[in-house]
C-alpha cells in the first residue's frame, strides 16, 4: 500500500472510479500548475485520492476520497497523512479545507489530524447545509 503523485497513466482509471470529476476534468486538472493529485494505490488499484491546490506556503485541501469498500478501515488517515508529507516536503506550513457540516467522517478524520475550525461558510452547499472551514499549520 504506497500513496503516491498520479500518474498519467491512472487517470482513466481514476475517474471511472470516482462520481465526483470526469476524465476530461481530471485530466485538466492535472495539467494545472497548482494541482496536485495523490493516489492511494494496492498493487495496480487505486483505493482512493486526495486532490490539493497549492500556493507556495498555503494548500487547499480540495478533495479526499477512500473508495467505498475500503472505508472505515483508517486508509483514510493513511490518505491523509502522506499526503500532508507531500504537501510539507514542498514548502507547504498551512493547509486549509472546506467540509459539509453533517460529514461526521470527515469532521473526525480532519479534527484527529489537528486541523482546527476557523469559520463557517452559511448555505454553502447545494443542500442548503453549511461549511465548517478548517485549518492547520504543518
Ligand atoms: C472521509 C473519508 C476520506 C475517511 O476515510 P476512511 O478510510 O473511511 O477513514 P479512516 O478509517 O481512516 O478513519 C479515520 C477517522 O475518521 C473517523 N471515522 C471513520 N469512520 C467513521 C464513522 N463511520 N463514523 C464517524 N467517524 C468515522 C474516525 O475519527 C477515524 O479515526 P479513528 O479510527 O481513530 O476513530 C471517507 O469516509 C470518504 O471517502 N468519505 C466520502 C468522501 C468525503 O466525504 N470526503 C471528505 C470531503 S471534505
Amino acid at each position: 500500500m504506497k500513496v503516491v503523485p498520479l500518474k498519467e497513466e491512472d487517470l482513466k482509471y481514476l475517474s471511472e472510479k470516482t462520481d465526483r470529476y470526469t476524465f476530461k476534468e481530471l485530466k485538466n486538472l492535472s495539467t494545472k500548475r497548482f494541482v496536485r493529485i495523490f493516489v492511494l494505490k494496492e498493487e495496480k488499484e487505486i483505493l482512493g485520492y486526495s486532490l490539493c491546490w497549492v500556493f507556495n506556503e498555503e494548500a487547499e485541501l480540495h478533495w479526499i476520497e477512500i473508495f467505498p469498500p475500503h472505508r472505515g478501515k483508517g486508509l483514510g488517515k493513511l490518505l491523509l497523512k502522506e499526503t500532508l508529507n507531500f504537501l510539507s516536503g514542498e514548502g507547504v506550513k498551512k493547509v486549509f479545507l472546506e467540509v459539509e457540516e453533517n460529514n461526521q467522517r470527515a469532521i473526525n478524520l480532519y479534527r484527529a489530524f489537528g486541523f482546527k475550525e476557523n469559520g463557517r461558510r452559511k448555505n454553502y452547499y447545494p443542500s442548503g447545509r453549511d461549511a465548517i472551514l478548517g485549518v492547520l499549520n504543518l
